[in-house]
């Protein structure tokens, strides 16, 4: 049966708002009827690019079009305000990530959803990545995880490197480790007056044991974006950087006949098949109550909490050297 068309909004005509705006309007599913943006250019841009309405402010989008559901791709110091707006008016919402600047302002928009009983989805796309679902259904018990994300990127910079960039890379550790947090330490440094940091290195302690290291630059010379999971038997490496596809090495250690061990590595190259697309599609689905979450607001409160706890450790800290870059 064919699924029942969703009249969807993008609020924000940026970057990744326009990357939402383009998958919107090739499924099926959805109708892309408005587009929200306080830059006329990016307005006439949407205009022109999408044939949906277009809007200067939540305010007047919400007056002129009837809309069901709405991503907000707005900066993300304005989430909070934006999403609290589109849930009050009864909107189902997939605000990207971070879902908020604060732990707090997350819990009122999770607490709004529900008494709402509208979806909130937060945008965490490498959910959307087979690699990652891979990963989730490979790994057991990992003792070691190094995560690599740089760009030579400083487009975003209403919030740092770790709310920008490294709470992707938390996502992936947390769904990987069930164990609680026991200890974290972190470092880093704003370059060229920016307010917020601009290279972040961290390193998170398990209760059982497991480390995660983690770097993340938007003032690296080459983009990075790679991963390397331990555990007792096997090691997996992810490039990410390979789009559309990632590539995956997986070492074990083979017991040969002769003296010491052997590794045996497969090397596996997976089609990624347009992560955003399978994002918006879950979105819509779970607003037909046809899907269960992937991931859901607890997960999204967990990387969002550590991701904050690092930035107050970070303003706390001693560790924050000069200019530089990584
Ligand atoms: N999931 C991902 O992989 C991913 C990647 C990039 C960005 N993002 C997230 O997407 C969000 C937007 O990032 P971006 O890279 O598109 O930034 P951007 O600067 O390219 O775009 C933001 C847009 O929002 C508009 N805007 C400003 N105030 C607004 C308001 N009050 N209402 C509506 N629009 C408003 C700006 O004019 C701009 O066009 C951020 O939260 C960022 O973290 C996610």
């Amino acid at each position: 049966m064919k699924a029942p068309h969703t009249r969807v909004a993008v609020v924000g005509a940026g970057v990744m708002g326009r990357y939402h705006a383009s998958v919107y309007t090739a499924l099926p599913s959805a109708s892309l009827v408005a587009m929200v943006d306080p830059d006329p250019d990016a307005r006439t841009y949407a205009a022109a690019q999408y044939g949906c309405d277009v809007f200067e402010s939540v305010d007047a989008m919400l007056g002129a079009v009837d809309v069901e559901a709405a991503s907000v791709a707005a900066p993300t110091s304005l989430h909070h305000r934006i999403a609290t707006q589109m849930l009050e008016a009864g909107i189902h919402i997939l605000v990207e990530k971070p879902v908020a600047t604060e732990v707090g302002q997350a819990r009122e928009l999770a607490a709004l959803s529900r008494l709402r009983g509208k979806v909130m989805q937060v945008g965490h796309i490498t959910r959307f990545y087979r690699a990652v679902q891979l990963l989730k259904r490979e790994v057991t018990r990992p003792y070691l995880i190094e995560a690599r994300r740089l760009t030579p990127n400083t487009r975003i910079k209403d919030v740092g490197v770790i709310l920008d960039l490294m709470i992707h890379d938390i996502d992936i550790v947390l769904g990987l480790v069930k164990a609680p947090v026991a200890d974290v330490c972190v470092a880093g440094h704003a370059l060229n007056g920016s307010r917020h940091e601009d290279v972040a290195a961290a390193q998170i302690t398990f209760t059982d044991g497991c480390i995660a290291r983690f770097l993340a630059s938007r003032v690296a010379p080459d983009a990075e974006r790679s991963l390397v999971v331990a555990e007792a038997n096997q090691t997996f490496r992810l490039d990410f950087a390979r789009e559309p596809h990632t590539e995956i090495a997986i070492y074990r250690p083979q017991p040969s006949a002769g003296n010491g061990n052997h590794v045996h590595v497969d090397r596996h190259v997976v089609f990624e098949d347009n992560p955003l697309r399978k994002e918006l599609e879950h979105f819509l689905a779970r607003i037909r109550n046809a899907a269960p979450p992937i991931g859901t607001l607890e997960d999204d409160l967990r990387s969002l909490t550590l991701a904050t706890d690092l930035l107050a450790r970070l303003a706390g800290s001693r560790a924050v050297v000069g200019d530089g870059a990584t």
